[in-house]
């Protein structure tokens, strides 16, 4: 079901997109997240009462970003729960285990996800009564989409204190409110910095082939009123060797115990090209996008259609037969990142040993 409103309408809001939407969340037992498929064109919610529409919109990118897919995750089972018919515990565990398969199966690489889903799983085996699990799943993960947004105003913080007056900043791909359930990782840190009172520019990559840089991240700052200049990705070097970006930003899919991250496609190029420059390049995300486990070849990287690279907005722009190569995602080593910026604090070189400290304040 969808409902929209204009952009131009949306234009006329005066307040900020972070304080006045939500990307993702539960009203009255059902869930309601920003088609951000339509995005910058029309601002449209669509609702579902269905896990496997939830399913479905994270597969089909209607919802994306690692935190926002985390939490969609978690809103997903509590629709399972609604949705079950079971009367016993161990028969509704049975259908919140089918939900959270085909959750789970959708994207491969953020472990945000991930994280959701067991989250909501080890609620609802704590329970024996039936009726009390549902409720307290559905309170989980309110909770987690609320507490979404306090992590990121705290990272924020942290991260405001890295950024100058008159900085230039560039970002890639969207780590704003939209990828999020509201103010952002990467973005979230460049509004605490405006908030401070510093005078900041952003330098937005496009981020070819979704071009969640121009559709998304250009869309949210500039309605926010932060001075946004969009590049087509091929001017990351450009820009860089004219002395026109000072730090780099960007968010995280999951972040390994050492230190490497992975996030969208191109952030490996950013970051190698920032090196080159000497410009500093910090990644912003919350405790909860660590995977403290894997190895770096045991992330399995999404890939996507061949259409997402052969053609724009149903125009042909390759020839009819030819092989493609369309992973979502990269990694970027850890010698290349200058900081980790957490809610718990900045993790800095040496990351095995800076990650581990960081987790450990919070046990
Ligand atoms: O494919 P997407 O749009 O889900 O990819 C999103 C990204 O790569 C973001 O940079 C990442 O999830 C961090 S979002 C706070």
């Amino acid at each position: 079901m969808g409902y929209g409103r204009s952009t131009s309408k949306l234009a006329k809001l005066t307040t900020k997109i972070y304080s006045s939407l939500r990307t993702v969340e539960w009203k009255n037992n059902a869930v309601v997240m920003i088609d951000q498929t339509k995005l910058p064109n029309k601002l449209v919610f669509v609702k579902f009462t269905d896990y496997q529409d939830v399913a479905n919109a994270i597969r089909t990118l209607v919802v994306r970003g690692a935190p926002a897919i985390g939490v969609s995750g978690a809103f997903g089972l509590a629709l399972a729960a609604l949705q079950s018919k079971a009367k016993t515990k161990e028969k509704l565990l049975e259908d919140l285990e089918k939900a959270r398969k085909a959750l789970f199966e959708t994207r491969p690489t953020a472990v945000n996800l991930a994280w959701g889903l067991n989250k909501i799983m080890d609620v609802a085996k704590k329970d024996r009564d039936v009726p009390k699990i549902k409720e307290s799943i559905i309170q989980t993960a309110k909770k987690m989409a609320e507490e979404d947004i306090e992590t990121n105003m705290i990272m924020g913080k942290h991260g405001s204190k890295l950024f100058e007056n008159n900085d230039t900043i560039m970002t890639h791909c969207n780590a704003g409110a939209l990828a999020t359930v509201g103010y952002g990782t990467a973005l979230g840190v460049i509004r605490a910095t405006k908030e401070s009172g510093k005078k900041i520019k952003v330098i937005a990559t496009e981020t070819r082939p979704i071009m969640q840089g121009s559709r998304l991240t250009a869309f949210e700052l500039k309605h926010d009123g932060i001075d946004v200049s969009l590049i087509p990705d091929t001017a990351v070097g450009y820009v860089m060797s004219k002395g026109l970006v000072t730090k780099v930003i960007v968010g995280a899919d999951r972040i390994l115990r050492t230190g490497h991250v992975f996030n969208k496609i191109g952030t490996y190029q950013v970051a190698t090209m920032a090196k080159q420059h000497n410009i500093p390049f910090y990644v912003a995300a919350p405790l909860s996008t660590f995977d403290r486990k894997s190895n770096p070849d045991d992330v399995i990287i999404e890939q996507r259609k061949a259409s997402e690279v052969t053609g724009i907005a149903g125009k042909k722009t390759a020839p009819d037969g030819i092989n493609v190569i369309n992973p979502a995602f990269d990694m970027t080593p850890p010698e290349l990142i200058t900081g980790i910026i957490t809610e718990a604090g900045v993790a800095k070189p040496p990351f095995e040993e800076s990650i581990k400290k960081l987790f450990k304040s919070r046990m």
